[in-house]
């Protein structure tokens, strides 16, 4: 029977793949208490259905950073796709161009950025800060001649968080998987002995500040997504260095363990940047309603992690085509059910929090 929702393909991934590689994608940091209570406090969120508006059928279309998409949903970046599947970042990317949403390219991608974009996605390139900006350079210098329409900087990752599911498996990648956008991505994930992810650590920039992301506003004309804020402080100051959209986020529960559910603070952050910039929220989002709940919390839209890696492990871009098309069914569904005629009329739907 096809899979009749995203927890479905979890678990047909799982069937599927190397145990050490479904825990590099399922797992969290520490003790996983943070990737629960992604779940947990999107289940506590009630939204309050309207009723009698005349809807029938919800249109999903809408606008993220100034250009319209199918609807409210970015694949979230992740990276090593190949890890999962042979066509592993094509295979994603060419579902997202086929559902009409954005498609948010890691630097950590296995597939360089050029092929990435040539799939015809809506490519968002993902920049983890390299330590040296002579690279950082080279790269947003790829990325504009690629088309990408957005960078997202994600800086919630100045070190990588201790997931021990990784280290009791001792978790490397394999060698024909590597750091595509990086030079010698091959060379410095390869070297013998390294930890898996070494590379990342060792690549990247870990005492970042306001002023480098001021650089970044200053050296590249694309709108410009932080990604990986909790605090409203941070979204202000993020609003104030101007970007133009803000992620809520806590990485799927991979980095500080015992931060909030990222659904929990999302009304605070929306409350804090009120109408200056576009705020997203991702970790947890499993299916249309959840989409319903962080619409009516005020976000834009949501970015989804893990479900579509495992489509993607399930069946290529087929699969993950289906995937996204699900979600868009679950989407039209829950918008209608709550009587909203589209997702901006989900912004003014009341929620409850229940226990
Ligand atoms: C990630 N995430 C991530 N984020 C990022 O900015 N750059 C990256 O390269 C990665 N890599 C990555 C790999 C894997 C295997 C996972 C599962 C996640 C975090 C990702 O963008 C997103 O914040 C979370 O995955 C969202 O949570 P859900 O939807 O997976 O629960
Ligand atoms: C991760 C990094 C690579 O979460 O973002 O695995």
């Amino acid at each position: 029977m096809s899979p009749v929702s995203l927890d479905d393909y979890a678990e047909r991934a799982r069937a599927v793949l190397p145990p050490a590689v479904w825990d590099y994608v399922a797992g969290g940091s520490a003790a996983e208490v943070t990737l629960r209570a992604n779940r947990s406090a999107l289940d506590r969120v009630a939204v309050l259905p309207r009723v009698l508006r005349g809807v029938s059928t919800a249109n999903l279309g809408t606008r993220l950073l100034g250009r319209p998409y199918a609807m409210p949903v970015g694949v979230a970046p992740m990276a090593y796709q190949r890890l999962v599947h042979p066509n592993g970042e094509l295979a994603l990317a060419a579902a997202a161009g086929a559902a009409g949403v954005p498609y948010l390219a890691s630097t950590l991608a296995s597939t360089p950025i050029e092929q990435v974009a040539a799939t015809g996605a809506e490519v968002w390139f993902q920049l983890y800060w390299l330590r040296e900006r002579a690279l950082v350079r080279d790269l947003l210098d790829r990325v504009v001649a690629a088309g990408c329409r957005a960078l997202v900087v994600t800086v919630d990752v100045p070190v990588l968080g201790r997931r021990p599911r990784d280290l009791r498996n001792a978790f490397r990648l394999p060698v024909e998987v590597i750091a595509a956008n990086l030079p010698g991505g091959r060379d410095a994930l390869a070297h013998a002995g390294a930890p898996g992810l070494s590379a990342t650590d060792a690549s990247f920039a870990p005492a970042l500040g306001w002023a480098d992301l001021a650089w970044l506003r200053e050296h590249v004309d694309l709108p410009l997504v932080v990604k990986g804020v909790l605090d409203p402080r941070d979204a202000v100051e993020a609003v104030r260095t101007g970007a133009d959209a803000v992620v809520v986020s806590n990485h799927g529960g991979r980095q500080l363990d015992g931060a909030p559910a990222s659904v929990t603070m999302l009304p605070e952050v929306v409350d804090a940047v009120g109408d200056r910039c576009q705020v997203l929220l991702d970790s947890g989002i499993r299916g249309g309603t959840d989409v319903l709940r962080a619409l009516a919390l005020g976000a834009a839209g949501v970015l989804v992690g893990r479900p579509l890696l495992w489509a993607l492990a399930v069946g290529g871009e087929p699969a993950a085509r289906d995937a996204l098309a699900l979600l868009a069914v679950e989407l039209r569904d829950a918008l209608t059910l709550a009587g909203c005629p589209d997702p901006a009329a989900a912004g003014e739907l009341r929620t409850v929090a229940v226990s």
